[in-house]
């Protein structure tokens, strides 16, 4: 069984051997084929189409890949829009406020903690959402850890151990002896639902021995390697996940030019998340000078209730054009393609054969709409490995 999604106005494969050679290999008057295992097996030109079983008209519309959202925190339980509304009134973002979520997440019940994160990720799909990453860190003990991922593991294929989010209260006198418990008992408990091991290298958090014993100790369990790094004030973390081999540092809002060339000389990706820095009220992350140096680049929400609640990706490709300086070429790229280097995932972020066939139509003739119009709810359809939802 294969289907055609035929009279598609703009299609953008990210495969520079399609179109015009561009990064986004981008095709007018364009057609799909997709089949029942879920994967895309043709793409092209709307004349050379080959017959299929099912017929889709897209009516001219722009199909994408589907976004690849390679960082977010999505198991938590409790509110923190006052602490967001504190912000708008001129209180600094303090990493602190993580316990606060801490508290209510490991007071919340398994079902309580399972609807919010399946709602969550409903709302992501939604706003055209096909891959996301989820990362525990608001549970902090053994227990409560290993529930987050169990819980996230059940909805996703891409999750991560983050017990280095932040030195929880009964460890504040004992921060050496957390990290052993992070590097130890708790990764035992986590390792099996988990395909990523996160570290936050910040001042206030983990600094760079703490955060590289974390990261050895993961690596060593087979978990691969991403650091939250240098989101608020310049710090090691950048050149620690570059030399850990991490697939990505994320945020990368405080960069120097030996951290920008390192990036650029690493394959760890640079992935930056411009909704905090809205939320936050912050300086946005320089993307025009990663990207000239040649850094691979991904966009992504980091959805979480305190530094930044948005799920929104489209919302990010607006502000990644709007104050970060990139194309709309560049952030549909990086919200796509980059969020699958991110993930090193190959059968994502693309829509060429042999990739899976998660797509988006967007009730727009061009990808642009998504930075130009925006706040706008321009995706109408969201295909998931071949299905559209009904
Ligand atoms: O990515 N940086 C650390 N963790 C989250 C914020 C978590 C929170 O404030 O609850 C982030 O911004
Ligand atoms: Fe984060």
């Amino acid at each position: 069984m294969t289907t055609l999604l035929d009279r598609i106005g703009s299609l953008v494969t990210n495969d520079p051997s399609y179109g015009d050679g561009s990064p986004l290999g981008r095709l007018t008057d364009a057609a799909l084929v997709v089949d029942a295992g879920g994967s895309v097996v043709w793409a092209g030109e709307s004349r050379n189409a080959p017959a299929a079983d099912a017929y889709v008209d897209v009516s001219g519309r722009c199909v994408i890949p589907g976004f690849v959202d390679s960082h977010a925190h999505l198991v938590f339980a409790g509110d923190r829009s006052a602490e967001f509304a504190a912000r708008m009134s001129g209180q600094p973002y303090e990493a602190g406020g993580i316990r606060t979520t801490v508290r209510h997440t490991r007071a919340a019940t398994d079902e309580a903690l399972e609807a919010n994160l399946v709602r969550l990720l409903a709302e992501m799909r939604r706003q055209g959402t096909t891959t996301v990453e989820v990362k525990s860190g608001y549970g902090l003990t053994a227990r409560d850890e290993s529930r987050a991922l169990a819980l996230a593991a059940r909805h996703c294929d891409e999750t991560t151990y983050l017990g280095a989010h932040i030195v929880p209260a009964e460890y504040e006198d004992d921060p050496a002896g957390y990290v052993d418990l992070v590097s130890g008992p708790m990764l035992e408990a986590c390792r099996t639902y988990a395909r990523w091991i996160d570290v936050f290298c910040e001042t206030g958090a983990f600094d760079r021995d703490a955060s590289r014993a974390v990261l050895d100790a993961g690596v060593r369990s087979g978990l691969g390697a991403r650091v939250h790094a240098n989101q608020l004030g310049h710090g090691p973390g950048v050149q620690l996940a570059c030399e850990a081999g991490a697939a990505s540092a994320d945020h990368c809002t405080f960069l120097d030019d030996a951290d920008v060339a390192a990036l650029a000389g690493s394959q760890t990706v640079a992935t930056l998340l411009p909704g905090v820095e809205f939320s936050t009220r912050s300086p946005y992350p320089d993307a025009r000078r990663l990207l000239a140096a040649g850094a691979t680049v991904a966009l992504a929400s980091d959805c979480n209730p305190g530094s930044c609640f948005t799920s929104s990706m489209p919302f990010c490709i607006a502000l990644a054009v709007r104050e970060m300086g990139m194309t709309p070429d560049e952030a549909l790229w990086s919200a796509t393609a980059g969020g699958a280097a991110a993930l090193r995932r190959t059968d994502v972020g693309r829509l060429t054969p042999g990739a899976r066939a998660d797509l988006v139509v967007l009730d727009a003739p061009s990808h642009v709409h998504l930075a130009y119009r925006p706040g706008v709810p321009l995706v109408a359809d969201v295909w998931k490995s071949g299905h559209r939802p009904s």
